[in-house]
């Protein structure tokens, strides 16, 4: 809410987003003062950008259209062409559903976020060769951001990323191509987001969401737009690198149990036991957690841990315990690959011109994708260790599914 007549009165550093009023003003205020510095007002008028229309961005995009004015940007034209059509190619979202959102416009042309007051960035955060985190994505998205930033605006970013990648990367950005000032001008937030491609059961509005802000008044505008259509509730974090955090450690930790029962299997595998009937054994006990052996894949799991372990060798801290669940998940592919090509030698099978049957293909149960981030690094991997006949040019075989959100 650039410069709106109601704060008018209101001292040069309180430009705050609709809905945020400040009320610690001089003399010449004509609002009323309280305690806690700020009053609440109706969301009604925030106008939304998301900006990505992924697995992420597309689905709070939808929630949000059906009670907020909100443009949906992609860089993607045929993306735009695909939604405008009303048909979503990842199928997280129906054409009912799509059509539900009738307050939601799509977009490729930032000139069509000039009249947006909250930004909310879902752009991917992949990793490089050397597995580093891949900011370009993110960085493109600010600096286009920056460009039509005005005075009061909130920039929440969504994306995965490491603990102070929003400070120390995304505000210098949007400072330097707005030439505002980061919370005097405008504010950020941080709200990871948790869905679960191809889960009916898990959905944007019915996973708690974790919210933060810059300051504590842009904290509790986030936490009240968020908590608009977020049925499940909200849980406020203190800090944006406390959210950040958050985020990135779920899916660390998701990781390396997998790990650790694939370090397991592999074991059981040699000394001849029957890997899932130990599972199936061990899990009687009230507190044995029920992870099972299996690639690691996804947009997230196979990805964030190295977020968080590039900032920990930033600050001189190795972190060895995430990094060794990594090595292990990362070597699934080529172990599981090893092992069928011993299986077959043993049942006499060549696997020079064998010809192999893939059922189910996909990063996970009811998604349309496989070859995105981690599912590639691993079929990279696992397509240099398998004879040429044992790779199709759309993946390998599979024993089973591989794992991720
Ligand atoms: N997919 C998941 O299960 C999941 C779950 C939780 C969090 N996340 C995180 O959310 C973020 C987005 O993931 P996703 O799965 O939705 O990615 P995605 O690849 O499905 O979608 C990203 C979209 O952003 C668009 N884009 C790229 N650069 C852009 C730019 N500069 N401006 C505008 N649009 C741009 C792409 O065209 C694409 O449509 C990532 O950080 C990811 O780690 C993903």
């Amino acid at each position: 809410m650039a410069n709106l007549p109601e704060n008018r009165g209101v001292q040069p550093h309180a430009i705050v987003p609709e809905g945020v009023h400040l009320l610690r003003a001089g003399p010449s205020c004509h609002l009323d003062h309280s305690d806690n510095g700020y009053n609440m007002q109706p969301l009604d008028n925030t106008r939304i950008a998301v900006i990505g229309l992924g697995y992420v961005g597309l689905p709070l995009a939808v929630e949000f259209g059906k009670k907020y004015d909100v443009v949906g940007f992609d860089i993607r034209e045929t993306r735009i062409h695909e939604l405008r059509s009303g048909t979503d190619g990842t199928l997280e979202v129906s054409p009912d559903e799509l059509s539900a959102a009738s307050r939601l416009s799509y977009a490729s042309e930032l000139d069509a976020l000039r009249n947006c007051t909250v930004f909310i960035v879902t752009v991917p955060t992949p990793i490089d060769s050397a597995k580093r985190p891949d900011l370009t994505p993110l960085v493109k998205a600010s600096t286009s951001l920056g460009k039509v930033l005005k005075r009061g605006d909130v920039v929440v970013y969504e994306s995965t990323v490491y603990p102070g990648c929003t400070e120390e990367v995304c505000v210098p950005l949007l400072e330097r191509e707005s030439g505002l000032k980061f919370n005097v001008d405008f504010f950020v937030g941080y709200s990871p987001e948790r869905i679960n491609p191809g889960d009916k059961k898990h959905r944007v509005t019915t996973i708690r969401k974790v919210t933060s802000g810059s300051t504590p008044e842009i904290a509790e505008f986030v936490d009240r737009l968020y908590g608009s259509i977020i049925v499940a509730g909200t849980h406020k974090a203190s800090s944006l690198k406390v959210a950040e955090a958050a985020k990135v450690i779920e899916n660390a930790q998701r990781d390396l149990n997998i790990a650790l029962i694939n370090d397991l299997a592999m074991l059981f595998n040699k000394l001849g036991i029957d890997t899932l009937e130990v599972l199936e054994a061990a899990g009687t006990k009230w507190n044995f957690l029920p992870f099972r052996p299996g690639l690691v894949g996804g947009h997230c799991i196979s990805v964030d841990p190295y977020y968080l372990t590039h900032k920990a060798q930033q600050v001189g801290h190795h972190p060895d315990v995430i990094l060794a669940g990594r090595r292990t998940n990362d070597g699934m592919g080529p172990y599981i690959a090893n092992e069928v090509m011993r299986l077959m030698v043993r049942k006499g099978i060549n696997p020079v011109g064998a010809r192999i049957l893939i059922l189910g293909l996909a990063f996970k149960e009811n998604c349309r994708t496989c070859a995105i981030r981690g599912w590639s690094t691993s079929s990279r991997r696992c397509a240099t260790t398998m004879p040429r006949s044992m790779c199709t040019t759309r993946g390998w075989m599979l024993p089973r599914r591989t794992t991720s959100t």
